[in-house]
Order: C-alpha cells, then structure tokens, then sequence
C-alpha cells in the first residue's frame, strides 16, 4: 500500500511516521512519500522519517519529491496536512483580528476565515491531480480549517474525509481519568470540526459522563480552559475551541497580552528543526509534545486503515463528513464532525439524538457562515467576505464586518487571486 503525505516537510511529520511504525499491523505501509515544496525541509524530515522507519524495523520504503503528481502516482490514500503562507500567514490571522477587539485565531472568525479563502483553492488543486494521478485513493484532509476544506473537497465530489485529534484527544484523556484502556471509551462528539460537545462518554456501552463530570471537573475544566460551573451547567464537556464562544471578549483581552501562536509556534519549530538534523536522533523528540497535534497519527491511521478497508466490521470513528440528515436542522450537504461507521465506502454518520437548542443554535449559524464561506473561497470578491464575516455569529455587526473583510484582503492579497 502507498501512503502520500502532503505538506510531508510539517514539523508535525515524525508524530504521523511514529504512528505508521508503531501501528503497521492496522497500516502495513508498503511505500511512504512525503511531497513538500520546501526541499531543504523536506530532506531533513524525509531523513528522520526513515532512521524512525528502520529504528522500529519497518520494512516501508520511504521517499519524498517536490514534484506532487509523480508523488501521487499510484497513491492508495493522500493525507493533506498543508498550511498555505507556513506560520507567518498565521501569525497574520491571529493578529490583526485582536486589534478590531474579534478573537484572532486559526480556525475560528474572521482568522479562520483568511485561512480557508488561502487554503481552498490549493486544497482543490491537489484533488483534480489526485483524480488524475490515483483515482481511486482516498483522501484525508487534517488541512485547516478542516470544515470548510472538507466540504470544498466534498462538493466537488472527492472521496474525501476530514479528521481532527479533537476527539481522539479526549477519548485518551478520558480513558487516563476513567483507568480504562482507550478501545473502551466511546465518545457521543457533536457538532462541527472546532465546534463540539462531548455530550456522552460510554464504557462498554454505559454513559459515565455524570461521573466523570462529578469526580474529575476540575480537571476537565482546566482542560478545556473554561469553568467548572460551565460544565456542571451544561453537563457536556465542550472541546476548548468553545472558549473562543463561551468567553470571546475575555480571549481577546487575554490573547492581546501575548505573543501569538503563531510566534510560539514558529520558535518551537526552529527548535525541532535543530533536533531532526542531529543523525542519531531516529524517534520524536519530546519538545513535540509541545506542539497541538497529540494523537493525530493514532486517529490517521485508523481512519485510513478503515478507509483502505482494513478496519473491523462497523467500525466507528469520529469524522468531518456529510450531514445527509444527521442533524435535521442543517443541511445534507454541510459537514459535521460525529461518529461515523466507516469502511471502504466512506463514512456514515451514525444516527444520534437531537441536539438541544442551546448547542443546537450555534451550530446552525456556524454552518451557515461555512457555506457564505466557501462562497468566497470559491469565487472570491470583497461582498462575499463581507458576507461570510457578518454570518459569523462572533461578529455579526457591518462596522466589524466592513472592516476585517479590508484587513483580510490587504492581508493576504498575495494568496487571493481575485485580489
Ligand atoms: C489541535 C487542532 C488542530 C490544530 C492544532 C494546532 O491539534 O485540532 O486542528 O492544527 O491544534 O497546534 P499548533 O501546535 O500548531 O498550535
Ligand atoms: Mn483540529
């Protein structure tokens, strides 16, 4: 089986090449390619790819190219894990946001928003050579924001699945407080990718929320860094995207006080880089624990493994895919992020219990702003941004949409087309 990685000279790459040697049963990884623009990168990353690769005595061939259509050739599955602009595109979008008093964020408002008008159309790109170069391989996109970036990919029908380590983040977490092996911990997630609720936690099939909520909310609180009232008063646990929601004036305030991410980012990233380049180093190294990406390779490559067709029979994983009725409130064609029975004909949602007004609301004007938000990434021009800023439930007023839809294109003209 050939595995290709785009954006395979990330940082985040020897976490993904841990998880391909630890887990090859579940993924036996014939061929590996990791197809990044950045050669010098590329070299140092591919190199410790391998020493990881033969540290563990995986039999996998690993290579890697600039060139995307010769790395694509014969791909079985395509993991997109790109970031158009690197981290000074996101220094950008978690900056100039704060100065209109709107949270400045990756993912969230109106950063999330420059990210997915940069990303889409790249994103697309890469899927037509797909379609050209292995028709029939899957596609899973980590590539931010993942919502937004699996319904471009999915409304221009590409076998596509998005996934986030989210969910799986918890799973382990909850697993580490319950003293349970992880297999054993189902999560009822809800919601959209960066907009959800842990809304039930099942050990052999029994919900053991209230307990974990009674004896471990402290902790959970300090988790997802928002009160413990909040999740007594909800009785789910929100994932820590919510924050940005719950307690957006307060982030902002907070946020303004620091560096970004983006800069803590970039200097861990130096950092790792030193470290990949010393030749004895053949495992990940510590500091990348540093990093958000906890778990991703575990979700990665149980996904692909189930997508590849190897998975047990009614294998359940948490995905970003089509709604198709799901949540009837929204719809079909939006995408959400819930368990999905998943196999080599894609994933479908498993049915699930209304979902209460209170969660139910943000929810829908959320998909509401992805659709106005794939608009403009798709077609571009200033009154879409304009719109998409305005449906965003976190701005919503013309003075505020007026103005981050002028710094989003002055901001990012170089990437925007139709700029
Ligand atoms: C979490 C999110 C990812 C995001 C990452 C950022 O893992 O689920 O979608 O990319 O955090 O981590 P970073 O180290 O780049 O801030
Ligand atoms: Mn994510």
């Amino acid at each position: 089986m050939k595995i290709a990685v785009v954006g395979g000279g990330s940082t985040y790459t020897p976490e993904l090449i841990d998880g391909f040697a630890r887990l090859r049963d579940a993924l036996p990884v014939a061929e590996l390619v990791l197809i990044d623009p950045a050669a010098e990168r590329l070299e140092l990353i591919g190199a410790l790819a391998r020493r990881i690769f033969a540290r563990q005595g995986h039999p996998g061939r690993i290579t890697w190219t600039a060139d995307l259509d010769a790395g694509l050739d014969g791909a079985d599955a395509v993991l997109l894990q790109l970031r158009v602009g690197g981290q000074a595109a996101r220094n950008q979008d978690e900056t100039w946001p704060l100065e209109c008093g709107c949270v400045g964020q990756e993912t969230t408002g109106a950063g999330g928003l420059a990210k997915a008008l940069r990303t889409v159309p790249v994103v697309l790109d890469i899927a037509e050579r797909v379609r050209r170069r292995c028709p029939d391989a899957w596609i899973v996109d980590f590539t931010n924001p993942v919502g937004i970036v699996t319904r471009a990919l999915l409304s221009h029908g590409h076998k596509a699945v998005g996934l986030c380590n989210v969910a799986i983040g918890f799973q382990r977490k909850f697993a580490k407080l319950l003293g349970v092996a992880p297999e054993r911990v189902e999560l009822e997630h809800i919601g959209l990718n960066h907009l959800t609720w842990e809304r039930a936690v099942r050990v052999d099939g029994t919900d053991v929320l209230p307990t974990l909520l009674a004896r471990h909310g402290d902790a959970l609180a300090d988790d997802v860094r928002m009160p413990r009232a909040l999740l007594d008063h909800l009785g789910v646990v929100p994932s820590y995207y919510l924050r940005y929601y719950y307690q957006h004036d307060a982030v902002v305030k907070e946020l303004r006080t620091k560096p970004s991410r983006a800069a803590e980012v970039a200097a861990i990233e130096r950092q790792l880089l030193d470290l990949y380049a010393d030749p004895h180093l053949a495992e990940k190294p510590e500091l990348l624990s540093r990093r958000g990406g906890a778990y991703y390779s575990e979700a990665a490559v149980a996904l692909t493994s189930s997508l590849l067709g190897g998975g047990t029979a009614g294998d359940v994983q948490i995905v970003n895919t089509l709604n198709h009725g799901t949540l009837p409130f929204l719809p079909d064609d939006a995408v959400i992020e819930v368990p999905a029975a998943v196999d080599s004909r894609g994933a479908s949602p498993l049915p699930l219990r209304p979902l209460a007004p209170l969660f139910a609301g943000l929810v829908a004007n959320v998909t509401a702003y992805e659709h106005l938000a794939l608009e403009a990434a798709l077609k571009g021009g200033r009154d879409r941004v304009f719109s998409a800023l305005l449906a965003h439930p976190l701005i919503g007023q013309i003075d505020y949409a007026d103005r981050l839809a002028d710094e989003l294109i002055a901001h990012n003209r170089e990437h925007l087309t139709w700029a």
